[in-house]
């Protein structure tokens, strides 16, 4: 298990000091069975956390095989698109197959967080899960500084991503499966950085799922 959630340094895709997933089909196959898939618990959670809805136009960043990408589509319906990018060329390849599989318009690219391939004001949504503990310190900034830039004024961005129980035995049962740097990590050192670039209505907490919690913001209206 611990092999699964080991990851690597660039080995191929664009230059990047986050921390890239090369493994892509194993990745699939682990998260789909923790209900990270297409339409699973978990990816229905967090778009409807995030209030995407019919025929909003969404991007999720760092967005691996595309699952909440895949799911996000099905709820912005044929008026709304949804674009994913990710800087592991393998996470891509899966993420086309499977939105070619589902017979669905989403759109994948490879991009990396701290150079966003879309102009500004482009999106009503942005989502991210599980992908900004993958960012060192600086990093993490400057991703959020770009997706407040492509944000439509008023538009809204989505985090999810690890908090570690407050419950220290659950915690000491979760480690051996989560890994100890993502238990290391927890999301509410996120809310000052959404502040610090211009984001209004920052807002977190826990989440239904034990291990993530969440952080929100607006970009203000124009
Ligand atoms: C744990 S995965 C999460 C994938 C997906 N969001 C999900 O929920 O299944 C983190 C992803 O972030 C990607 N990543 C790492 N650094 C990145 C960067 N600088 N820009 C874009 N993606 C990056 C990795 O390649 C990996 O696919």
């Amino acid at each position: 298990m611990h092999r699964m959630l080991n990851h690597s340094k660039t080995e191929s895709g664009p230059e990047t000091a986050g921390l890239t997933i090369h493994w892509a089909w194993e990745y699939d196959l682990f998260t789909s069975l923790l209900g990270l898939g297409v339409h699973g618990a978990n990816s229905r959670m967090v778009v409807e956390m995030a209030q995407i809805k019919s025929s909003d136009k969404v991007l999720d960043v760092g967005c691996g095989t595309g699952n909440l990408t895949l799911t996000a589509q099905k709820y912005v319906g044929p008026s709304g698109s949804v674009y994913g990018i990710d800087a592991s060329p393998e996470m891509i390849e899966v993420a086309r197959k499977k939105a070619k599989r589902n017979n669905a318009a989403t759109m994948f690219e490879i991009g990396l967080i701290e150079k966003i391939p879309f102009p500004e004001a482009t999106f009503d949504d942005v989502v991210n899960r599980l992908m900004i503990h993958h960012l060192p310190g600086d990093l993490k900034r400057k991703g959020i500084a770009e997706i407040f830039r492509v944000l439509k004024p008023g538009g809204r961005l989505f985090i999810a991503d690890f908090m570690p129980p407050s419950n220290p035995f659950l915690a000491h049962i979760l480690f051996p499966f989560v890994g100890h740097r993502m238990m290391r990590f927890d999301v509410g050192v996120i809310p000052p950085i959404l502040t610090e670039v211009g984001f209004g209505d920052v807002a977190s907490g826990k989440t239904h799922s034990m291990i993530l919690g969440f952080v929100s913001g607006k970009k203000p209206d124009a």
